[in-house]
């Protein structure tokens, strides 16, 4: 796993929107896949700075969010349909139809699953994933001892996911219980997987991921198995690993043409 420390949040995420890019770049129709939350915004700022410039298409590009809060209607503003439409699709000037996020409210949830996964496949397998993590070390919404291989499904949200959420409701009863969310294996099938996370809350479940055992209590933990994997973090988060100073001497290695960045990455 590539792990990179920057000083500030807002530099991983300019460094993690580079990586973004550069994997779209050549590719007449990538297929990218979208995390909900706060840790990404910082990405799709950038890269909404760079379709802004004339610097990056995403018009024919494919997109596959992680999860969706089971029950909940698309126009409520905390679906993750409305938040990726918001964040995502308009900004990002994609085109509607070829966004997809898990369908909350199928009348067959039990097959929504591998409808989605269907939809995956059709348009090609995902490019290049873009995760966040939670506090208690999840994936998409794949819950502490969810399976390492399993797939997109319903799962039923910890409490302190609810808790970790409730900021975005006017209080906890209005946090959804239940979510669709892409597997842990779906997740490992994308080409390229890139990970952000920032601040302290997050230290423990970053350390955990990168360098305690590949096992289901910490779900993140499964990137270990990823081909390329790249985990970007601030300082605050990145205040419990073990090998800080490693990587850190790994990246001051690198030859220019692997450190991609947001001067670099056309
Ligand atoms: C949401 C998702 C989750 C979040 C995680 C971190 O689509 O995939 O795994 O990435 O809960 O959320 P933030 O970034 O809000 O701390």
């Amino acid at each position: 796993m590539e792990v990179i420390i920057c000083d500030t949040a807002e530099t991983a995420g300019e460094i993690a929107a580079a990586r973004v890019a550069r994997e779209c770049v050549g590719k007449a129709e990538p297929v990218l896949g979208f995390a909900t939350g706060s840790s990404p915004l910082a990405i799709y700022a950038q890269l909404a700075e760079w379709v802004a410039e004339g610097k990056l298409d995403l018009s024919q590009a494919h997109g596959f969010a992680l999860d969706e809060y089971v029950g909940m209607p698309k126009e409520h503003p905390e679906s993750y349909w409305a938040v990726i439409d918001r964040t995502v699709t308009k900004p990002l000037r994609m085109n509607p139809d070829r966004v997809h996020v898990p369908d909350g409210r199928a009348e067959d949830l039990a097959n929504a699953g591998a409808e989605y996964e269907r939809k995956i496949k059709a348009a090609g397998g995902v490019d290049v994933q873009i995760l966040g993590i939670g506090s208690n070390g999840h994936i998409g919404f794949n819950e502490p001892t969810s399976s390492l291989s399993s797939r997109t499904r319903i799962k039923t949200l910890t409490e302190r996911t609810r808790l970790d959420n409730q900021r975005f409701f006017d209080s906890l009863d209005e946090v959804p219980t239940h979510c669709l969310t892409q597997g842990l294996g779906t997740i490992l099938d994308a080409e390229v997987a890139i990970l952000v996370a920032s601040g302290d809350h997050k230290a423990r479940a970053v350390a955990d991921m990168i360098e305690g055992p590949v096992c289901a209590v910490c779900p993140g933990s499964v990137l270990q198995l990823h081909e390329h994997a790249t985990v970007i973090v601030d300082e605050a988060a990145a205040s419990e690993l073990r090998f800080s100073e490693y990587y850190r001497h790994v990246y001051d290695r690198l030859p220019d043409w692997q450190r991609i960045g947001p001067a670099n990455w056309d």
